[in-house]
């Protein structure tokens, strides 16, 4: 029997949410042309869309808000917030952001050339995009095991170091004006990347004198499924993990909407004093003056604060274990999942979920939308409609891989009553799994199409 891990923490501050009816949730559905981007949040009632931005912060966070020094230069949270990130990271110098996108757009702007290529285990789809947007090419390279919905290897979100050799090789380190890898892999299921991998990726690039950066939104996560599963870590600190973490990179891109437990707030953060340079003045173009960048000085050391408490070793135990129970108790159900459960969602798997629903009907999307109808509950479709693309040359529609559906659960925000809805959610809707229809679009625009796509019923 799954085991829900007891909260180190009590309940201070509530916020409602609504149960509606099924007439009702259809009713919106159909308003929203079946697209959960387009349902106003008052009609869900729980929302794993994202755990991003969505954390509950604690009463030290928002009483560090008050502290809020809101000078243009200099303010004394920016302070708080570069002793936090020096001592955590190691990282000597560091720019503030809105969010985690706005470090990667400063970072790519400072870095990539037209032409130019970025190796990753896997690229978050901002990430991709700000690399596109820069005229250079994203590439990902995740080990086998990262592809594979049930392999139960401890690390799929490895790199595959023999095919980024093989791949400097090919373009020529020159071409490579930095490595990144995701840690996790939110695009690869949440899942960890051992220490070994980000130790031998480091000495790889550096051998070929490229820079390597992490992707560290989640690297709290990372570094505590690190101290359960990589031998010689049973004994560190999470601190000490993540310190050697950060020490075979030269920078850091952070979204601290994940990890740093806050609602808004970023940073990039490197060690190189002329990038830092670069950085500042593309800082100050797009985001604010360096001492505070897209942020209010509240927000900066809500993230000073939310950094220390996101590395908290009980915290990470419980946080994993949240997790952990949502994918234990819906496997104990019968019902297909990406195995085994990453750090920051469970992913249903659509394919095996609804066999009878072609790539091309949608499956995931057809998934997502009778969660909503059946339990007001709100994930995101990981698959064809995010993923699938016409190629250029045949015309012919490419498919991905994997059809997911990704609840993805806020930090310290759900209950176990509210994990056991959403599997008591999937149970039903997985006994009449053959009433279920795909949909067909109404409307698809060209770029990121999940957002603003419609769609019918089939
Ligand atoms: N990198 C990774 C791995 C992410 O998961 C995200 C955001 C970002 C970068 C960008 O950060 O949103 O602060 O600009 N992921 C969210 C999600 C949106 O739902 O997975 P941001």
């Amino acid at each position: 029997m799954a085991k829900f891990p007891v909260e180190p923490f009590k309940i201070k501050a509530v916020e409602p949410i609504r149960q509606t009816s099924r007439a009702e949730r259809e009713q919106v559905l159909r308003q929203a042309n079946y697209n959960l981007f387009a349902v106003p949040a008052q009609d869900i009632y729980i929302d794993l869309m994202t755990d991003s931005g969505t954390s509950a912060m604690s009463d030290h966070q928002w009483a560090g808000m008050m502290m809020g020094d809101e000078s243009y230069a200099g303010c004394r949270n920016f302070f708080n917030l570069q002793e936090a990130i020096r001592s955590i990271t190691g990282f000597q110098y560091f720019v503030p952001t809105h969010q985690g996108r706005a470090a990667e757009n400063v970072l790519f702007t400072c870095t990539v050339q037209p032409g130019q290529s970025v190796p990753s285990n896997m690229h978050f789809d901002t990430t991709q995009a700000n690399i596109i947007a820069r005229g250079g090419k994203p590439v990902n390279l995740v080990a086998e095991e990262g592809l594979d919905p049930v392999s139960h290897a401890p690390f799929k979100g490895d790199i595959d170091l023999g095919k980024l050799e093989a791949y400097i090789q090919q373009v020529g380190a020159e071409n490579i004006p930095l490595g990144m890898l995701t840690v996790t892999n939110n695009s690869g299921g949440g899942q960890p990347v051992s220490m070994a991998n980000i130790r031998a990726t480091g000495n790889l690039l550096h051998q070929h004198g490229i820079p390597f950066f992490l992707d560290a939104c989640r690297y709290a996560e990372n570094a505590y499924f690190i101290k359960l599963r990589e031998s010689g870590y049973a004994d560190k600190s999470i601190l000490e993990i993540a310190r050697e973490m950060f020490s075979y990179a030269d920078g850091c891109t952070m979204s601290a909407k994940k990890d740093a437990l806050v609602n808004i707030g970023g940073f990039l953060a490197m060690n190189d004093e002329l990038l830092y340079e670069r950085a500042c003045q593309q800082l100050i173009l797009r985001e604010g003056f360096p001492t505070y960048g897209g942020l209010a000085g509240r927000d900066l050391e809500a993230v000073a604060r939310g950094l220390w408490e996101g590395l908290d070793e009980q915290y990470l135990a419980y946080r994993i274990g949240h997790t952990k129970y949502l994918a234990d108790r819906l496997l104990e159900e019968g019902i297909p999942l990406l195995e085994p459960a990453g750090g920051h969602a469970v992913y249903l798997d659509a394919r095996r979920f609804l066999p009878h629903i072609p790539q091309a009907e949608l499956p995931g999307q057809a998934l997502s939308c009778a969660l909503y109808v059946e339990g007001g509950i709100r994930g995101v479709e990981i698959g064809s409609v995010m993923f699938a693309y016409e190629d250029p040359d045949s015309g012919e529609m490419l498919y991905p891989a994997l059809e997911l559906v990704r609840l993805a659960i806020p930090r310290r925000v759900y209950t176990q009553a509210h994990l056991d809805y959403v599997v008591e959610s999937c149970q039903r809707i997985y006994a009449r799994r053959q009433e279920l229809r795909g949909l067909r679009y109404t409307y698809a625009p060209a770029l990121l199409r999940h957002f603003t796509a419609r769609f019918a019923p089939l």
